[in-house]
C-alpha cells in the first residue's frame, strides 16, 4: 500500500501493518472491533508507561526531590491506576468515588491526594479514615470542617495567572471557585495551625491543556517566592497534541520550567493528567449510516457519539479521524454521533478515505477525558476499555449492558 504518515497523535509504537490497517499496542484495531464490538477505548498500554518514565527521568536528572502525581480525574479506572503506581507514580484523587477506585486499585493511601472545592464531610472523613496521605484545602470552609483531625494539608491557592487555553478549563484566574486568593493565603496558614492541621506546602493549578511552558516558569517562580515550604504542588495542565498540526512542549521542557526556579530542599510536586494519557488512546466505532447531501455536506454517522466523548461538544475540541484500515483522504465528511440532537458532531470537516458502511473507524488522542466523562445519555451503555500490550489485548473495564442500566432503578 501506499505509504501514509502515521500523526503523532496516536499512541506511540502505533503503525499501519502490513494491510494497512492501524495497529495500537500490537493489535490490529480492526480485528479488535471484530472481537470486543465498538465503540471501544483502546490503549497501548507501553504508551502510558513511556510517559510516566518520561517525567519521571526529566525530574531525576535535575532534582531528587520530586513526586509526579497521577490526576486520575483524566482516566480513571484500577488498571491505570495500578499501571501508574508500578511505574513508582502517586495519585490524586478529586472526589470519594476517584478515591474508592484507587484504594480498589491496590494504591498506596499515603501517596494520594485530595482535591476538590467543595469535598463533603463524607468525602473527607472516608480519605481521613483511609489513610490519605494529604488534602488539599481549598476553603477556610473546609479546614473548619478538618479541625481537630491533625491531617496533613496542603494550601491550594489561586495565584491569577492565566494560561491561553479554553475558559472552562482555566482555573488560576482571580475569579475562580477553587482555592484561596493570594490575599487570603497568609490567613488560611493561621487558620490550619489553629485547626490542629499540619500544613506541608502549598498546591496551584492553573489550567489543562496548556501549549505555553512560560506559565509553568512563572507559577514555580511565584509558588517558590511564598514562603519556605517543603512541598510546592504545581499541579498539571501540560497539553497534548489532538491534530498532527498541534506542537506541545515536550516533558523535558515542562519539567525545566517547572524547577526553573526550585530551590535546592524544596520538593517538587506535578500533577499530570492529559498527558500521561490522552495519546495513549484511541476510540474505535463503526460507520452505521452515511447521509450526502450534495453540494452541503457529508454525514458519516458512528454508533458512539456524545455518550463516549464530550469534549467536541463541551470545549469545541478538534480531533482527527481515519478509517482504520484505509488511512487517507479524498471525501470530505462530518463525524455525527448516534445520539438525538444535531450537536452531537464529533469531527466536523475531516477527510476520509471513501467512507463505507461497516467501516472501523477511529478517533485518536481520546485517552483523556474520554472515558472519564462518558456518560448514558439516550441510555447508551458505556464503551468497554482495552488494553493493548505486545499484540495481546485485555478489557479492563467491560462494556456497559442493558442490564447495568436498570440496576440501580426500583
Ligand atoms: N490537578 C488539578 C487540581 C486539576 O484540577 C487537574 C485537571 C489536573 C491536575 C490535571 O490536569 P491535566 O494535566 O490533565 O491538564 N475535562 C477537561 C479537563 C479538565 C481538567 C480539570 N482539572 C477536558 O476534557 O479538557
Amino acid at each position: 500500500m501506499s505509504a501514509v504518515a502515521l500523526s503523532h497523535v496516536y499512541p506511540l509504537g502505533s503503525r499501519l501493518n502490513e494491510r494497512g490497517r492501524l495497529e495500537v499496542g500490537g493489535c490490529d484495531v480492526v480485528e479488535l472491533a471484530a472481537e470486543f464490538g465498538t465503540p471501544a477505548y483502546v490503549y497501548a498500554e507501553n504508551d502510558m508507561r513511556a510517559r510516566a518514565r518520561s517525567f519521571v527521568e526529566a525530574f531525576r536528572a535535575r532534582t531528587e526531590h520530586f513526586e509526579v502525581i497521577y490526576a486520575s480525574k483524566a482516566f480513571p479506572c484500577t488498571a491505570a491506576y495500578r499501571l501508574f503506581a508500578e511505574e513508582g507514580l502517586s495519585a490524586d484523587v478529586a472526589s470519594g468515588g476517584e478515591l474508592h477506585l484507587a484504594l480498589a486499585a491496590g494504591m498506596d493511601p499515603k501517596r494520594l491526594y485530595m482535591h476538590g472545592n467543595n469535598k463533603s464531610p463524607a468525602e473527607l472523613d472516608y480519605a481521613i479514615e483511609s489513610g490519605l496521605g494529604h488534602i488539599v484545602v481549598d476553603s477556610f470552609d473546609e479546614i473548619e470542617r478538618l479541625r481537630g483531625r491533625g491531617q496533613r494539608v496542603l494550601l491550594r491557592v489561586t495565584p491569577g495567572i492565566e494560561p491561553t487555553t479554553h475558559e472552562f478549563i482555566q482555573t488560576g484566574q482571580v475569579d475562580s471557585k477553587f482555592g484561596f486568593q493570594m490575599g487570603e493565603v497568609e490567613r488560611a496558614v493561621q487558620a490550619c495551625a489553629d485547626a490542629g492541621l499540619e500544613l506541608c506546602g502549598l498546591h496551584a493549578h492553573i489550567g489543562s491543556q496548556i501549549l505555553d511552558v512560560d506559565v509553568f516558569e512563572k507559577l514555580g517562580e511565584l509558588l517558590g517566592g511564598m514562603g519556605d515550604w517543603p512541598l510546592l504542588n504545581l499541579g498539571g495542565g501540560l497539553g497534548i497534541a489532538y491534530t498532527a498540526e498541534d506542537r506541545p512542549p515536550s516533558i523535558e521542557e515542562y519539567v525545566d520550567a517547572l524547577l526553573r526556579h526550585a530551590l535546592e530542599n524544596v520538593t517538587v510536586l506535578c500533577e499530570p493528567g492529559r498527558a500521561l494519557v490522552g495519546n495513549a488512546g484511541v476510540t474505535i466505532y463503526t460507520v452505521g449510516t452515511i447521509k450526502r447531501i450534495p453540494g452541503v455536506r457529508t454525514y458519516v454517522s458512528v454508533d458512539g457519539g456524545m455518550s463516549d466523548n464530550l469534549r467536541p461538544m463541551l470545549y469545541g475540541a478538534r480531533y482527527e479521524a481515519q478509517i482504520a484500515d484505509r488511512f487517507g483522504g479524498g471525501e470530505l465528511s462530518t463525524i455525527a454521533g448516534m445520539h438525538c440532537e444535531s450537536g452531537d458532531v464529533l469531527v466536523r470537516d475531516v477527510e476520509l478515505n471513501g467512507p463505507r458502511v461497516g467501516d472501523v473507524l477511529v478517533i485518536p488522542a481520546t485517552g483523556a477525558y474520554s472515558h472519564a466523562m462518558a456518560n448514558n445519555y439516550n441510555a447508551v451503555p458505556r464503551p468497554p476499555v482495552i488494553f493493548c500490550t505486545d499484540g495481546d489485548a485485555r478489557v479492563v473495564v467491560r462494556r456497559e449492558t442493558h442490564e447495568d442500566l436498570t440496576l440501580r432503578d426500583s
